[in-house]
């Protein structure tokens, strides 16, 4: 990430504001990216980048006249470009933003838009997965970035059935410990639907059911989830677990899910050169 962000973001488009720790996030992503990208060039014919959730293109950190690249920009901006990516995000101005912010900054990369919710449009978006075959081999990255807990296992379910690897941001902390009462004793089926399943709650009642632990439980819990999909185990201290610079308040877990040890090995590379130092310089 440059010091000081990208100016360029301030471009007069819808730019969100996100908080300072978000660098992080972003930091962490964009060294994935780039090591996925390029270490899987030659492995695959061709090597596709799927985001859920994509956001404007850029966002600005509260207060300040910081810039920052949101996760698509940052995965077209990488030195071996992906062959085709598939942006899908709910909120049509946020999304005509990221079209013309794409325009400028990597008007030759093949990129398809997807404007709806992500678990809606789930078909769309697999149709738009290419084809493999014995001489095309095609392999994904795909990135969930919510904004709560929110995920849909379904919608992960279906693009599992893919040869894909997931970098997923699991939220749990803003909505673990807010509605926490509503989720465990509750109607509430946000978090069934988030795990795949409803055994969580016994499994939750058996180990004692201390409040302080529930987020740590779901991060977890969708790690076990993704095991019955032939993921690979990625216990919490394989999580990049991120903090607010506020409070110091846990907010998240950032994860990856592959079924290939090497995307671990990737993934480890980041996890030792993340820190949380805010405008680190790859
Ligand atoms: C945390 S932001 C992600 C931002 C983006 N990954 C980035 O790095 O800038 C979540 C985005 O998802 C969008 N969104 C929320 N629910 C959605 C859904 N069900 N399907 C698609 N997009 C959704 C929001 O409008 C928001 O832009």
């Amino acid at each position: 990430m440059e010091p000081g962000g990208f100016p360029e973001g301030n471009d007069g488009l819808p730019c969100p504001e996100v908080r300072r720790w978000a660098e992080t996030k972003y930091r962490l992503i964009g060294l994935y990216d780039k090591l996925f990208a390029t270490g899987m060039k030659k492995k695959w014919d061709q090597r596709v980048y799927i985001d859920l959730y994509s956001g404007a293109g850029y966002s600005r950190i509260a207060g300040t006249n910081t810039f920052l690249k949101g996760s698509p920009l940052i995965a077209l901006t990488v030195e071996d470009p992906f062959d085709k990516y598939i942006f899908c995000e709910e909120d049509p101005e946020l999304l005509q933003a990221l079209r013309t912010r794409v325009k400028r900054i990597a008007p030759m990369a093949n990129v398809v838009y997807i404007q709806g919710d992500c678990d809606a449009e789930i078909d769309k978006i697999c149709a738009e997965i290419p084809k493999a075959s014995a001489n095309n081999k095609v392999l994904s990255l795909c990135m969930v970035d919510p904004f709560d807990f929110g995920i849909k296992f379904e919608t992960i379910r279906r693009l599992s059935k893919y040869f894909m690897d997931f970098l997923v941001l699991l939220a749990v902390g803003m909505d673990a410990g807010r509605n926490y009462d509503h989720y465990v004793d509750g109607n509430s089926t946000k978090i069934d639907e988030a795990l795949g399943n409803t055994a969580w709650r016994d499994r939750w009642r058996a180990i004692g059911t201390r409040k302080g632990e529930f987020r740590q439980f779901l991060a977890t819990e969708f790690s076990s989830s993704m095991e019955s999909l032939q993921y690979l185990k990625s216990p919490l201290d394989r999580m990049k677990q991120v903090r607010s610079d506020e409070k110091n308040l846990h907010l998240y877990y950032l994860a990856l899910f592959s079924r290939h040890v090497r995307a671990y090995e990737f993934w480890d590379d980041v996890l030792k050169y993340s820190t949380d130092q805010t405008g680190f310089n790859w």
